[in-house]
């Protein structure tokens, strides 16, 4: 099992591009199921959630054409088996997308129930839910969704809580529904928005995406197209908070700040200049961090899958920080690990309590799930001396090359 060693205490320098974003991806391969023409998808991340995804894909009749590193093409003319088996969904959660194209374009599916993971119980009721409104028969049983859809019909839905896959399940299997479908406090990510531009290239009719009621008429049939990915705006922040906890200077390319707001706000009321210029981010790190409180909640606001990082980097900032995870039960794994650093954190039911020390000590520590395995990444790069971390399997789901990339930035990183 490979571990990341990481000799801390250098600041970050120079530049990286940031690759496709994992959660525009996941959905927008799904996209493919909902037409029998070729789709070809660039600026794909290279990762180890989207090969999962590409051969679960294929198990299911798809033919996937590798064009190069970031680019393949989909074929599913062939679709010849409606089912995602448990021994692949139980190591990627977002196979569930498969369900709503599948539902829309061959009308049943056998997808297995994905089942929680480290930040919590994560059930997907609220996809059932609105697909059952749609016309769907659904059970669930021996741990798998089983579902049968006629012609799925237009619905008014409004899910109980924001779900991002949850709206992009329906906006999906809505595009081929008769009528019109209503999804009522729709997720508004930057993820949606692009997997909404995606299935418009392809003859959807959707509007209002990136609000919170997306109103998609059903078409008969919907053609091929090409995509690129949008940047990934988690990855962006993930390497800001390396570059700022380090007192280091770095640009990053081929990103889209206008996605980053609230991670930007954040890093800037910590003390760091930000310069933003087409498709790049500039970041000056001050010779100390001000901590910097936050709550998570849906977009537009600061991200869960950021809190991890933004913990790290209060670790050794100047002050007490407050941190609410709102989204999940469980999210805070990497507390135990991060105190195994030195770190003085405190928890209280969803709130965390952490107060910056002038500096950690390295130490090894195990990452439990991907955006805390990548806050142990961050602390490890400020701590004195060298840090190891264990279980980086974690990492590759959901970060390119990721020590290639810090070495790129002078970080002292060894893969072993
Ligand atoms: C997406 O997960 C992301 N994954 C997650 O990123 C991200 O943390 C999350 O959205 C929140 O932004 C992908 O896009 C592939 P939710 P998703 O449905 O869609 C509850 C990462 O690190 N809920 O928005 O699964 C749920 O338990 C990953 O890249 C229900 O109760 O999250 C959670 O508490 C981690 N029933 C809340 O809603 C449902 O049917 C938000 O979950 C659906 C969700």
């Amino acid at each position: 099992m490979d571990k990341l060693a990481i000799k801390g205490g250098t600041p970050l320098s120079g530049e990286i591009a940031i690759s496709g974003a994992k959660n525009a991806a996941l959905p927008i391969l799904c996209a493919a199921l909902l037409t029998d023409e070729i789709m070809t998808f660039s600026n794909l991340p290279h990762l180890r959630d989207v090969t999962t995804l590409l051969r679960l894909l294929a198990q299911m009749g798809v033919r996937v054409t590798p064009e190069s590193e970031a680019a393949a093409a989909l074929d599913a003319s062939g679709l010849n088996n409606p089912c995602a088996p448990y021994d692949l969904v139980k190591t990627m959660r977002a196979s569930i997308l498969v369900l709503g194209p599948l539902l829309a374009r061959c009308g049943e599916a056998r997808v297995s129930l994905p089942g929680g993971c480290a930040i919590g119980a994560r059930p997907v009721d609220q996809h059932i839910r609105g697909l059952q409104a749609m016309g769907a028969e659904i059970q669930v049983e021996q741990g798998y969704i089983q579902a049968k859809a006629g012609h799925l019909q237009g619905a008014r839905i409004c899910t109980d809580m924001v779900t991002v896959t949850g709206t992009e399940n329906l906006m999906m299997a809505a595009t081929l529904a008769e009528g019109e479908t209503i999804i009522e406090n729709a997720a508004r990510e930057p993820e949606v928005v692009d997997l909404a531009n995606c299935l418009v290239n392809m003859g959807a009719r959707i509007f209002g995406a990136g609000t919170d009621v997306i109103r998609v008429q059903g078409v008969e049939r919907l053609h091929g197209a090409a995509y690129a990915i949008m940047p990934d705006r988690i990855e962006t922040g993930t390497y800001l908070c390396a570059a700022a906890v380090t007192g280091g200077r770095v640009r990053l390319l081929k990103t889209a700040a206008d996605t980053l707001d609230s991670i930007i706000d954040k890093l800037m009321e910590a003390g760091c200049d930000i310069q933003i210029a087409r498709e790049a981010i500039h970041l000056q790190a001050p010779a100390r961090l001000k901590s910097v409180s936050l709550r998570t909640a849906p977009y537009p606001a600061f991200p869960t899958d950021m809190q991890a990082q933004f913990m790290a980097i209060n670790c050794v900032a100047e002050g007490v920080a407050t941190i609410r995870e709102t989204i999940f039960e469980n999210r805070f794994m990497h507390v135990a690990e991060l105190q195994r650093l030195g770190a003085d954190i405190q928890i209280e039911g969803n709130n965390a309590v952490v107060r910056g020390i002038a500096g950690l000590q390295g130490a090894n520590v195990m990452a439990t799930d991907l955006r805390a395995s990548a806050s142990l990444v961050v602390a490890a790069l400020a701590a004195q001396g060298e840090t190891r971390i264990d279980r980086i399997y974690h990492l590759d789901r959901g970060y390119e090359d990721m020590a290639l990339k810090l070495s790129r930035l002078g970080a002292k990183v060894e893969r072993i």
